[in-house]
């Protein structure tokens, strides 16, 4: 029976990873390790929290003491690092935390996976592996054409990007200096349920439910490539299982769209399914992100090759169940909309 330690997992994708597992494996134990920040949630976790498998241990991955317990208490093998600040315009309001959480807390699971799992120099005990959940923010952006392999320099932009880049770094450090056994995912933009509203996808939708004005940053020209969560949740299973230690391996779909193309396609669903009044007149145009990306687009070809994953939700497909997600569970969003984040919205919106 494998031991996961997850950190992050009461977020998106760490929640959407902790469910993936446990619905297709009986026999692993997963411990989830969340600090719940303001995008932690347990809601998101409500389907297994009884699941004898699972167990959820409040505590920051920046702390030494309480990490370091429950390395002694578990024989971890696996630890997936999901938990981390992840929002690029909060990042840009507040660097620091970002850099405590996404390197300093890196750093601190690093070194106590090392100091339990090294048996001498060079040497780790067999079936170990540190997976670091990265993101292709750390690539920079791209022109028109061109794709980002897992070779692409790292030439990150944002205080968020620029700190997971650090990790990354971090992690590497410990694969070429102590040999410890790691992986690095990059993943593109993912989309799915239980996404905090903050990000495009759920705020758009909570938006036009509200009738409230969708903020589209700059000309709404600029292109993510967007992957449904469960097909990255899929990529990671494959990766702690099969990937070649020391490799790091990119995660996408070949699925880019504009964020004014994405937009109108909530708009033209929720106008059919929920309210003719839902129109692109809400769209308006505000004050650009500083520093904002143009283009992310993955090359997804080692992942596909060496471990033969390839994405099973389309995204017309995908879009629409994550559409009909938020509408199923709209007082998941009206309790976070109520709390902490008003305050946020109301401060980040009114700059712009
Ligand atoms: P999220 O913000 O929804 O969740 C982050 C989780 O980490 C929350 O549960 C939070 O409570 C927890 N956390 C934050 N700081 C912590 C700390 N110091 N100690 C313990 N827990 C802490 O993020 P997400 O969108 O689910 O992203 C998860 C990971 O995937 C991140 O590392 C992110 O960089 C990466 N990623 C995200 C995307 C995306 O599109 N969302 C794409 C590629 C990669
Ligand atoms: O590419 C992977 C990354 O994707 C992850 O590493 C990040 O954690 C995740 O947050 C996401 O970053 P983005 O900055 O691409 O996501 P966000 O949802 O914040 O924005 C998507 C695009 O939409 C971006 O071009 C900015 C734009 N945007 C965003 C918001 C919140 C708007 O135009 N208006 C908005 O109100």
């Amino acid at each position: 029976m494998k031991t996961y330690l997850v950190t992050g997992g009461a977020g998106f994708i760490g929640a959407n990873f902790v469910q993936y597992m446990l619905n297709k494996y009986t026999d692993i134990k997963i411990i989830n390790v969340d600090s719940l920040t303001y995008a932690g949630n347990l809601e998101n976790l409500i389907s297994v929290e009884h699941n004898q498998n699972y167990e959820f241990i409040q505590a920051d991955i920046r702390d030494e003491k309480a990490i370091n317990q429950i390395f002694e208490k578990y024989d971890v093998d696996y630890v997936v690092n999901f938990a981390a600040e992840s929002h690029v315009d909060r990042s840009i309001e507040n660097p620091s935390i970002f850099v405590e959480t996404n390197v300093n807390g890196t750093l601190n699971l690093l070194n106590l996976a090392k100091k339990h799992w090294e048996l001498e120099d060079d040497q780790f005990k067999p079936g170990k592996k540190y997976v670091q959940i990265s993101t292709d923010e750390v690539y920079g952006s791209l022109g028109e054409t061109g794709y980002f392999t897992e070779t692409t320099p790292l030439d990150p932009h944002s205080p968020y990007s620029s700190s997971k880049a650090s990790g990354d770094l971090m992690v590497k450090a410990y694969a070429d200096t102590y040999k410890m056994p790691v992986n690095i995912t990059r993943c593109s933009n993912n989309y799915g349920p239980y996404q905090f509203p903050e990000k495009l996808i759920p705020l758009v939708i909570n938006n036009c439910l509200k009738k409230e004005n969708i903020p589209v940053y700059g000309d709404g020209m600029n292109i993510r490539d967007w992957l449904f969560v469960e097909d990255h949740c899929k990529a990671i299973d494959m990766v702690i299982n099969d990937g070649v230690v020391g490799e790091v391996y990119n995660i996408g779909g070949h699925n880019e769209k504009t964020n004014i193309d994405i937009i109108k396609t909530i708009i033209a669903h929720l106008n059919k399914k929920v309210d003719s009044s839902i129109s692109e007149e809400l769209i308006t145009f505000v004050k650009d992100r500083k520093g904002h990306d143009r283009r992310y687009g993955i090359d997804p070809t080692k992942i596909s090759k060496e471990l033969n994953w390839l994405p099973d939700t389309p995204f017309e497909e995908g879009i629409i169940k994550t559409i009909d997600w938020y509408l199923d569970n709209r007082e998941w969003t009206n309790k976070i909309v109520s709390g902490e984040y008003k305050d946020y919205y109301s401060n980040m919106y009114s700059q712009k």
